[in-house]
């Protein structure tokens, strides 16, 4: 499984890229705003930047919801960097343009997935990556992670090339479980990745191996 960083977060992303596990990165309009990134020359400036910074699929969110628009604003947006994978929300024109973008030679991410059968949709139209949000499936009452098992067997029983991409993780359980339940990649912020790091044995054994080596100073 893959380990994205999703965050637009320039020290957060240099520091799980240093951490030598980084694949790639995803962001969002929230995200962006979230760094304070305001205007549009600005946020190509920080897509290029994350580009220079990360070796991997840099995924950059489309903000228009007609076809035209999608397919104009995606195309200047994947001529930033050949990383730029192009996030396309999973709505009507979406599937349009990202079947527009895969005819086009044109790596697309379709976002705000919450259910199996848009998940099928985003396939049939080429989209490289799918993007089920398990955090706020959770949220909402129901099993995130149950949905990235379903559309991971769709995938796999329909021989789709799709590559399931859980979003919206909130902790390093979620990490495990989507594994577990088949995810090619798991985009996370930061503090999830790091959680993976904790376990109290951990820190107990290592305390008492530190104190024993004095013995052999
Ligand atoms: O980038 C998309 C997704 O990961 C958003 O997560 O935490 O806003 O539900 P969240």
């Amino acid at each position: 499984m893959k380990f994205f960083i999703d965050t637009a977060n320039l020290a957060q992303i240099k520091e799980a890229n240093e951490l030598g596990i980084l694949d790639g990165v995803t962001t969002n309009p929230s995200l962006m705003a979230k760094e304070g990134i305001k205007g549009h020359d600005a946020v190509i400036n920080h897509y290029k930047t994350i580009c220079e910074m990360v070796n991997g699929d840099i995924s950059a969110e489309v903000i228009s919801t007609e076809f035209k628009a999608i397919v104009e604003e995606g195309k200047k947006l994947a001529a930033i960097h050949p990383n730029i994978v192009v996030k396309v929300p999973m709505i009507k024109d979406g599937v349009k343009a990202i079947k527009w973008f895969t005819d086009n030679g044109i790596r697309t991410n379709c976002t705000l997935c919450f259910s199996a059968g848009q998940a099928i949709l985003a396939a049939k139209a080429g989209a490289a990556y799918i993007s089920p949000f398990i955090g706020r499936i959770d949220d909402s009452g129901w099993d995130g992670v149950v949905l990235i098992e379903q559309i991971s067997r769709i995938y796999k029983l329909q021989g789709f090339k799709t590559k399931v991409l859980a979003a919206s993780i909130r902790n390093a359980l979620h990490i495990v479980k989507c594994a577990e339940a088949g995810a090619d990649v798991c985009t996370c912020p930061l503090e999830s990745i790091l959680g993976l790091l904790k376990h109290p044995l951990t820190d107990i054994g290592l305390a008492k191996f530190l104190e024993d080596a004095k013995k052999t100073a």
